[in-house]
């Protein structure tokens, strides 16, 4: 997992402009689906004929970054976040690099307090000593940029760029590459546009009409000193989501997930996060509404250069939606 970790992660896809990494995740799994598709927004979709109820399992390939919004005469570029929930201070010393591959890094203008921090008073310097020169690299205002890539191991945990989510999208590539026959049909959802309101997840749904959902997102852990929040922590298993603030999990997915983990002997917790949601927020809420909940990986400093994941959690995560995979739903859903 740590393999295709690292080379997921590496790779930048900021929401609107996911093509690299649909294409890269579109390789490893072409192989593996009976069918593989791209949809009008961009989602990729693969498929695994199954005379069940149709299941879909969805990550999103999206990761949030920086838009710039206009260049300054000595060539600082001023930007927007491109995501929610993304804290300015977490921005401030952090590398980039624009999709070209010109590196660069966030800088702050000067504030006496950290609540001073605003996105609008950072700036991207990628070294550029004016207007002209910044735009010749980057091409200006609408360039987009992403953390840079960086990945390191230590403890059983990862830290990298983009964890959120290309855990998820790493579980669900390892999950079609070792799936056989399935009971169930089977569609596989690497969503785009997540971090700016899931909505990539909304139209596959809508066209593929599943019979239930589950999202694999990450989800943010209060088990850090004095963290603000009591929640999920790293290294307890993967999370069963009871609710969050788009999802009230469905209960017959919210009790399907915690009896598979229980049977497999899966070591889990269950989640209730104040703040965040996930695709299957939207998922939901489609059509006339499809049973759908979310399978979480605890992650520390969510939204930042540098995420952390426990990689015992992730190969529970595994071995939880494989065995939702295997599970026979007709009659269920
Ligand atoms: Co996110
Ligand atoms: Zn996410």
């Amino acid at each position: 997992m740590k393999e295709v970790l690292e080379h997921l992660t590496a790779v930048a896809g900021v929401s609107g402009r996911e093509d690299e990494i649909r294409r890269v995740v579109g390789e490893l799994v072409r192989p593996y689906a009976d069918e593989v598709g791209v949809d009008a927004l961009g989602n990729l979709i693969a498929h695994k004929f199954g005379l069940g109820p149709r299941l879909m399992l969805v990550a999103h390939l999206d990761e949030i970054g920086l838009i710039v919004t206009e260049v300054d005469e000595r060539g600082f570029l001023r930007f927007m976040p491109v995501g929610s929930g993304i804290p300015a201070w977490r921005l401030v010393g952090a590398r980039v690099a624009f999709s070209n591959g010109v590196p660069g890094v966030v800088g702050q203008e000067k504030v006496e307090e950290v609540k001073d921090l605003r996105p609008a008073r950072l700036f991207i310097d990628i070294g550029a000593t004016s207007a002209e020169e910044a735009r010749a690299l980057t091409g200006g205002t609408g360039a987009v940029a992403s953390f840079a890539p960086s990945f390191s191991v230590c403890c059983r945990r990862v830290v990298a760029k983009a964890l959120d989510d290309r855990a998820g999208c790493a579980l669900l590539v390892r999950l079609l590459t070792e799936l056989r026959e399935v009971p169930n049909d089977l569609v596989v959802v690497f969503s785009v546009q997540e971090e700016v309101g899931q909505r990539g997840a909304r139209t596959a749904a809508f066209g593929l009409h599943p019979a239930v959902a589950v999202a694999i997102d990450v989800s943010p852990a209060g088990d850090t000193p004095e963290a603000e929040r009591r929640t999920v922590a790293l290294g307890k298993g993967p999370a069963v989501k009871v609710m969050d603030t788009g999802l009230i999990a469905h209960p017959a997915v919210r009790e399907l997930l915690l009896e598979i983990a229980g049977r497999e002997g899966i070591p889990h917790q269950r989640e209730v996060l104040e703040r965040g949601a996930t695709d299957a927020a939207v998922i939901q809420v489609t059509l006339e509404g499809i049973p759908s909940g979310a399978v979480s990986l605890p992650c520390r400093y969510v939204h930042s250069a540098a995420e952390m994941i426990d990689l015992d959690d992730l190969e529970g995560a595994y071995r939880l939606l494989r065995a939702l995979a295997l599970t026979p739903l007709a009659g269920r859903f």
